[in-house]
């Protein structure tokens, strides 16, 4: 007999190839299950195990009601904000992320952002898609130089080191701020800043890559942006709850920065419609990690993380020991 299982969100083909051969789990719809339903589901099918991602938050509510035939949860997703780990850990319930996979595709997808912002991506394309048939002065339209700025890094983890590296060939100067310094092999050059307040006003470009959660919870707000230069280009791929969207919104208006490029919001996928009426933002909608390559490559690692759980060994990426 397959063991059973619960998928609460529509995963890539070859993922949901690699369940309906290794599971027995009632495929969703094409649409997200929510707590209530998942949880239905797992009590009407028995299941072993389940498989969701950020859009579901296994809070202690939730996590409490889960039934102890399921021996472990894992999040298609390197984020686990979604989850009250401590009450995971705390009943016992093994947990599980997906790490690492999606390091790349986050980091090149914000070096598309930083690029887009500081060119006017947004706006240049509105224009070709209404017909452009008037030809701009040279002075006019311009973006700013992304090339040889200096790039600030909230968050030099996995995924800011990988963006700092792709700044490198852009010879950016890479500023950072960690909770702790790295070895200079990791820092490779870049300048360490143990308080993000010193590190603003010296960025050109700041992106954030620090996890969600309440102890960065609103890090960039109306004071936080004031220490940024004039002019300074603003890039969020990591979590919108990092920010205090009002205080962005003014900075946008005001002309204090010059433009942002953002992937995360505060409310997703109901994001704050003011953000697409400015025309120096440039947004996408929470795509960090959506290629085909690194989708089927997270999908798979959680599948893993459950396979190994299931068998009676332990999971590869444990959010709790
Ligand atoms: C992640 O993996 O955390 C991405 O942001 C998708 O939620």
């Amino acid at each position: 007999m397959k063991p059973r299982l619960i998928v609460s969100r529509q995963m890539p083909g070859p993922v949901g190839a690699r369940i309906r051969a290794e599971f027995d789990c009632p495929w969703p719809e094409g649409r997200d299950m929510d707590a209530e339903e998942m949880l239905q589901q797992v009590r009407d099918t028995q299941a072993e195990a389940l498989l969701f991602s950020s859009h579901l938050k296994l809070d202690a509510a939730v996590i409490a009601r889960i039934p102890d035939h399921v021996r472990i949860a894992a999040t298609c997703s390197v984020g686990f904000e979604h989850i009250d780990v401590a009450a995971a850990r705390a009943r016992g319930l093994p947990v599980t992320n997906t790490p690492d996979v999606l390091t790349d595709c986050t980091a090149d997808l914000t070096m598309l952002l930083i690029l887009g912002a500081c060119r006017r991506a947004h706006e240049y394309e509105a224009i070709m898609r209404a017909g452009w048939r008037r030809g701009y002065g040279l002075g006019e339209m311009l973006g700013v130089r992304a090339s040889g700025k200096r790039l600030g890094i909230v968050g030099l983890g996995r995924i800011g080191q990988a963006v700092a590296r792709r700044a490198r060939g852009f010879n950016m100067r890479i500023l950072y701020n960690n909770p702790r310094r790295l070895p200079e092999d990791i820092e490779e050059g870049a300048t360490y800043f143990a308080d993000l307040r010193e590190m603003l006003p010296q960025c050109d470009i700041l992106t954030l890559h620090a996890r969600g959660g309440p102890a960065t919870a609103g890090l960039m707000n109306a004071e936080t942006f004031a220490l940024l230069p004039k002019g300074a280009v603003f890039v969020n791929a990591s979590r919108g709850g990092l920010v205090d969207e009002e205080a962005l919104i003014a900075a946008l208006r005001s002309g204090h920065l010059f433009a942002a490029g953002l992937d995360v919001y505060h409310n997703e996928p109901a994001f704050d419609l003011r953000l697409a009426e400015l025309p120096n933002t440039f947004l996408f909608p929470h795509m960090g990690s959506a290629t085909i390559e690194t989708r089927t490559a997270m999908g798979m690692r959680a599948l893993d993380n459950i396979a190994a759980v299931l068998a009676g060994r332990p999971p590869i990426d444990p959010l709790w020991n």
